[in-house]
């Protein structure tokens, strides 16, 4: 009987730290929660909805976009934390474990806010997860990493860059996130191998040790399956 019991403990202390390991904490606070924007947050997104968000997103970027199944190879994160904050400027920053949403933002957003809250935490929380190479990597690549995450999950707004356009592959966000979409067409799972090898440094001979070709070619290869789009070709639809 005393050796079933220390069997328990051990178990037990076992798959405890075993979840320590990959568990984050979801914190959000409403710093601005009587302005208008954070009024407009708690009315039409509000706190739980955000939590559990947090939760589906996170672990969509550790699956599926930088596949990182091995909990050793993921970012330790403790607490990841939402501050709604009343500020002018960017919609959203992503610094260190957190992300500050700007209650301005929220108040003017013209739509589905729920949707485009979504849309947008797609982006971030892939930064509090990714790999900068300790922030040698270029901020168009990283930038670029972020709105693939938004890509694949479906959350791509009205105006998002259609594939073939862009003049170069680190140009950012979208347009960088259609060309890594290419670069996945050529080898599967791309974006998570290339996050593996972004964990410590960052070397452009990545693309070609993944891919077998360098980066320009890479792009010249892209653009043309497109039919070579010059920049200001393409058609834009922006709305916001
Ligand atoms: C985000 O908000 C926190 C809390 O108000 C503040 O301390 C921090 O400096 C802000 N970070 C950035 C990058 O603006
Ligand atoms: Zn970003």
């Amino acid at each position: 009987m005393a050796h079933y019991y220390f069997f328990l403990c051990i178990l037990l202390t076992f798959s405890l730290s075993f979840y320590g390991i990959s568990a984050v904490n979801y914190q959000v606070i409403n710093l601005a929660e009587k302005t208008p924007g954070g009024i407009r947050f708690t009315k039409e997104i509000g706190i739980p909805f955000t939590k559990t968000l947090m939760g589906t997103i996170n672990n969509y970027v550790w699956n599926t976009i930088l596949q990182q199944s091995d909990p050793a190879d993921r970012k330790p994160v403790p607490t990841m934390t939402i501050y709604i904050m009343e500020y002018k400027g960017a919609e959203a920053i992503a610094w260190g474990d957190n992300i500050n949403v700007s209650s301005v933002y929220l108040q003017g957003y013209q739509g589905n806010l729920k949707w485009q809250f979504t849309s947008l935490l797609y982006h971030e929380i892939t930064h509090v997860f990714q790999w900068d190479g300790e922030g040698k990597a270029p901020t168009g690549l990283v930038e670029g990493v972020a709105d693939y995450t938004k890509l694949k999950a479906n959350y791509a707004q009205v105006g998002y860059a259609k594939a073939g356009t862009g003049n170069k592959w680190d140009q950012g966000y979208d347009f960088t996130a259609r060309f890594l979409d290419y670069c996945d067409g050529i080898t599967p799972g791309f974006v998570g191998k290339l996050n593996k090898k972004m964990r410590k440094t960052f070397d452009v001979k990545f693309f070609q040790e993944l891919t077998g070709k360098p980066v320009d070619t890479l792009w010249k290869n892209y653009k043309a399956k497109y039919g070579n789009i010059k920049h200001g070709d393409e058609i834009t639809e922006f709305v916001n």
